[in-house]
């Protein structure tokens, strides 16, 4: 799948693209069952709100046979490499769970703040593509984008080691405000199977799940291969140092699994 003019002119403009529905229900199936058998692990990439709900699993295309299949997708690799122009790599790998009534919140922050200040990632030419693997809707904790905050590169963030589980370079909230008074603040929302492509520099949060609806939702954050991190101060299974370039399988590659597996679309 080729991304046309008008897709590459909206990226520009607004810093992410939004594709509903291009995964199938069945894959989408596959890739959540995937989910709930890795949150249900007792492994040290596998992290936990404080009330013990799943909140992030890392790396799980190292163990995961489905999310292995995902991590080389074409429909996920042909338009990163289209508008990185050239080879990636995964830097990172994961699968966030927002749990009904426990997923906590994701401050705002740009991908790229962390990966340049944590992983001496050189250049912003790396990105996330990702798939919901529920229907995420205004009520589950949606991702909160302010469009266009893409363009003003990378903004100053202090490291947040405290509200949450996960430390995150974050912004404060006058930047926030000042960029919204600009892009305003969206949530694209759409079904189980919807992909969402956004640049790491785009200015991004999600807020608590209080809803009984949980949010599952897999980030595959690539990088060009020539722009490879050059410092390794965290886990190798959260900024990954094996730069080796991903060639995309089959288009079925997901959909085979689901006929061995037997999975029915709900
Ligand atoms: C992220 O920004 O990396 C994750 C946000 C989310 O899954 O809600
Ligand atoms: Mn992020």
């Amino acid at each position: 799948m080729k991304l046309t003019k008008d897709e590459l002119k909206q990226f520009d403009e607004q810093g992410y693209l939004f594709f509903p529905g291009k995964f199938t229900s069945e894959e989408a199936a596959l890739l959540k069952q995937a989910s709930e058998e890795i949150f249900a692990m007792d492994r040290k990439e596998v992290w936990r709100e404080k009330s013990g709900a799943a909140r992030t699993a890392f790396a799980a295309h190292q163990y995961n046979e489905p999310f292995r299949r995902l991590g080389s997708h074409p429909r996920l690799i042909d338009p990163v490499e289209q508008i990185l122009d050239g080879k990636l790599y995964m830097h990172q790998y994961k699968v966030n769970a927002k749990a009904a009534f426990d997923g906590e919140v994701w401050q705002w922050h740009q991908d790229y703040g962390t990966w340049a200040r944590d992983d001496g990632m050189p250049e912003p030419r790396a990105m996330n593509i990702a798939v919901f693997l529920d229907d995420v809707t205004a009520a589950n904790g949606p991702l909160l984008f302010i469009p266009g905050s893409h363009k003003v590169g990378v903004v100053e963030a202090g490291h947040d080691l405290e509200t949450t589980s996960y430390p995150l370079w974050t912004l404060d909230r006058e930047t926030v405000s000042k960029l919204a008074e600009q892009g305003g603040c969206v949530a694209p929302t759409g079904p189980a199977g919807s992909v969402l492509l956004f640049s790491s520099l785009l200015v991004h949060a999600s807020p608590p799940n209080i809803s009984p609806f949980g949010r599952t939702i897999v980030y595959l954050s690539l990088c060009q291969v020539d722009n490879h991190i050059t410092q390794f101060k965290r886990e190798e299974w959260i900024a990954h140092r094996d730069f080796t370039p991903i060639n995309a399988l089959a288009d079925d590659c997901l959909q085979e699994l689901t006929k061995t597996q037997g999975i029915a679309a709900e």
